[in-house]
């Protein structure tokens, strides 16, 4: 943290030695803290972040931090790093990420949670993580960074686990990450950078792929006219440079009431026709399908690193 006139942050200084000695170490700009509670918060946030620092890169030239070229981060006040490297990315809004949280927390998706939770005692990295649902689960007795370039998700994110670490990055411009230091890659509906998890897995390392298949919530997409689930997404997985170890499908049951439905709709890419969207004629709640393909990739060398092991 670089010392700041900001009253605020000398009460954190005050309150926390440590919280300063960090900020430092790693080179990092800690903005404001406004209150006792976000203290808290942004403590437990800043010891993640220091947990995983020597797993970090610099996004602009690639050194460990703190960056050797003098390259600088913000750390937010809701504890999240923001290793974007000076770009524009764009990410879930606030109202998406929202309805996620919402979506999520009533236990809808569980199945899927239950089917990608571990026991990694490394470090764990989610690719576009959302508020790091799937992560928390599989983040086992290890460290976990939760990639996104949504600033809402990032903010849950970092609330999401005491050692989850958030990370703003867009994931098509590289992973702030070092090469060979991921045990376990996690990417549910999410944006894939197949060589850039490619190189930050070590030997051995696990990259877990959830898709939806073309049956996954079928009943809402024919009713509703939602987005239809992209035909080549089986011929991309195929295309990542790792061995392809074991591919599965997981079918279950939702019963999903109106709001349900609403905030499935806000949180996904048919957010922006939400408003559009009638649900006359949809019983309340509607039984609708889940419908995910999970797969496994390894990275060649090292023992397996295998979620739920
Ligand atoms: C469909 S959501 C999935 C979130 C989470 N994996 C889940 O299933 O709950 C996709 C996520 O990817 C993020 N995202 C989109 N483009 C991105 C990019 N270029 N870099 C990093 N994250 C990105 C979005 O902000 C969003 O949180
Ligand atoms: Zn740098």
């Amino acid at each position: 943290m670089r010392a700041s006139s900001t009253p605020c942050v000398s009460v954190a200084a005050r309150v926390s030695q440590s919280t300063t000695h960090i900020a430092v170490f790693f080179g990092w700009e800690a903005r404001s803290i406004p209150s006792v509670v976000g203290i808290a918060l942004s403590w437990r946030a800043m010891s993640a972040l220091e947990a995983v620092a020597s797993w970090l890169r610099c996004p602009n030239c690639g050194s460990s931090l703190p960056c050797v070229n003098g390259h600088r981060f913000d750390v937010a006040r809701q504890g999240y790093v923001s290793l974007v490297g000076g770009r524009t990315v764009r990410g879930d809004t606030a109202e998406m990420v929202a309805a996620r949280e919402a979506f999520l927390s009533a236990g809808h998706f569980e199945p899927i949670r239950r089917a990608v939770a571990g026991s990694t005692d490394g470090l764990a990295v989610e690719l576009g993580a959302g508020t790091a649902y799937y992560l928390a689960a599989a983040v086992g007795d290890g460290y976990g960074i939760a990639l996104d370039s949504s600033k809402p998700a990032l903010k849950r994110a970092a609330r999401a686990h005491p050692r989850i670490a958030a990370v703003a990055c867009d994931v098509w411009a590289g992973l702030p990450l070092q090469d060979g230091v991921a045990d376990l890659v996690l990417d549910v509906f999410a944006p894939r950078n197949g060589e850039e998890i490619a190189r930050v897995l070590k030997p051995g390392g696990t990259l877990v792929v959830v898709t939806p298949t073309d049956e996954h919530l079928k009943e809402l997409r024919a009713t509703l006219g939602l987005l239809d689930v992209d035909p080549r997404k089986a011929e991309r997985l195929q295309s990542l440079p790792l061995a392809h170890m074991s591919h599965q499908r997981l079918d279950f049951a939702l019963a999903l009431s109106h709001d349900d439905v609403r905030n499935l709709v806000a949180m996904g890419p048919n957010a922006h026709h939400v408003g559009e969207v009638s649900l006359d004629g949809l019983p309340d709640p509607a039984a609708v399908t889940g419908s995910v393909a999970i797969d496994h990739f390894r990275q060649a060398g090292g023992e397996v690193v295998r979620p739920g092991a």
